[in-house]
């Protein structure tokens, strides 16, 4: 069976690439061709690499039929963020394919209201790109109801791998927060660090998009939740790698504005983005129909992570 992967060689690609390849399927993986995979691996031998920028190909309205013309029986899209470019697409692959499988984001949720949040949760997404996402969701859910759309959408949570940097303790991307930690130093929590983030292994990811294909017949039509089995507060995931570096727990709080002060204005707009969705995603339903079943916890997954940033000089006493 041939499979397309459209953005193959960044965090979910890296890992799922060369998953397909060894699932036994033919894979061709369409990118710029400007990013390198964030591991080797032996089955990127046997990928077949297809170089288009979908942002110049979907201005000529060509990227869709590129797409139809690689006579994929799956495609998985990993770098759709405009229900237009989720159209161009499904409309040259329409009665083309066997499975479409779109990446969408748990920012396709809001704020929480009952957690565990489920899949069947309102949407209130907030932010330009969870809004987008969300109706990329809802424009292709509509397609599978009423034109028979063969689409499942899965929705990861913040990606963890090795290779770069998770989201922090703070809720940013600022690996000096670990590097703080390990020096023993204290770190400044925003209001109480009981808010929380929902941290997902890549490899997991990838495999949910393997058992996504597995599972074809039970998975048409429907989204899925796709993080580790529990979010993590601040202040417990704080605690966690204070513990990781064996060190005793160095914490302070200062409400957010006050926080914020102290902190680059990129760091702070990406903990405001964290705090305010404080997702806390459940995946009973991707255990049900998918078999989805993580081997990471979120904290493995940044521990493994942050080993991996010591190791190469970003993390340091
Ligand atoms: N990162 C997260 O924490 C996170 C969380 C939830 C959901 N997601 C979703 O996961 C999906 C994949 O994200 P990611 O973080 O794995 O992406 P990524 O690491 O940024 O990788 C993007 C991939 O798309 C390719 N690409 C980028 N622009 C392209 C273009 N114009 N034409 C063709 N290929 C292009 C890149 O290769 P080239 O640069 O070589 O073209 C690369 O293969 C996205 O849909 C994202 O919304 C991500």
């Amino acid at each position: 069976m041939r499979v397309v992967i459209i953005g193959g060689t960044g965090h979910i690609g890296s890992f799922l690439t060369p998953m397909l390849v060894e699932a036994g399927l033919e894979v061709f993986c369409v990118s710029r061709g400007l990013k390198k995979p964030y591991r080797q691996d032996k089955a990127w031998q046997k990928v077949r690499r297809i170089d288009l920028d979908r942002t110049s190909e979907e201005k000529e309205a060509t990227f869709g039929e590129r797409i139809a013309a690689l006579d994929g029986e799956v495609v998985i899209d990993l770098t759709c963020y405009t229900p237009e470019s989720a159209m161009q697409l499904t409309e040259a692959l329409s009665g083309r394919i066997g499975h479409l499988l779109q990446c969408g984001t748990i920012w396709v949720h809001g704020h929480s209201v009952e957690v565990p949040t489920t899949e069947e949760a309102p949407r209130s997404p907030f932010g330009e790109y969870g809004i987008q996402k969300a109706a990329i969701e809802r424009y292709l859910l509509r397609e599978a109801q009423e034109n028979e759309l063969p689409v499942t959408v899965l929705h990861p949570g913040h990606l963890v791998g090795p290779g770069w940097n998770p989201i922090n303790p703070q809720g940013n991307f600022d690996p000096n927060v670990f590097s703080a930690i390990l020096r023993e130093e204290e770190i400044t929590l925003p209001n109480i660090g009981m808010e929380t983030v929902h941290h997902v292994h890549a490899e997991d990811v990838a495999q949910a998009f393997v058992d996504a294909i597995t599972h074809r017949d039970q998975v048409l039509g429907e989204s899925f939740h796709v993080v580790s089995p529990a979010a993590l507060t601040l202040r417990g995931y704080a605690e966690a790698m204070f513990a990781f570096f064996e060190q005793p727990v160095k914490l302070q709080f200062l409400p957010y504005e006050q926080w914020s002060r102290a902190v680059s204005e990129k760091n702070a707009r990406t903990t405001w983005d964290h705090i305010a969705h404080s997702p806390n995603c459940s995946i009973v339903k991707a255990r049900n129909l998918l078999g989805y079943a993580p081997r990471y916890s979120s904290i493995q997954a940044i521990q493994e992570s942050v080993q991996w940033l010591r190791e190469n000089g970003i993390v340091s006493a």
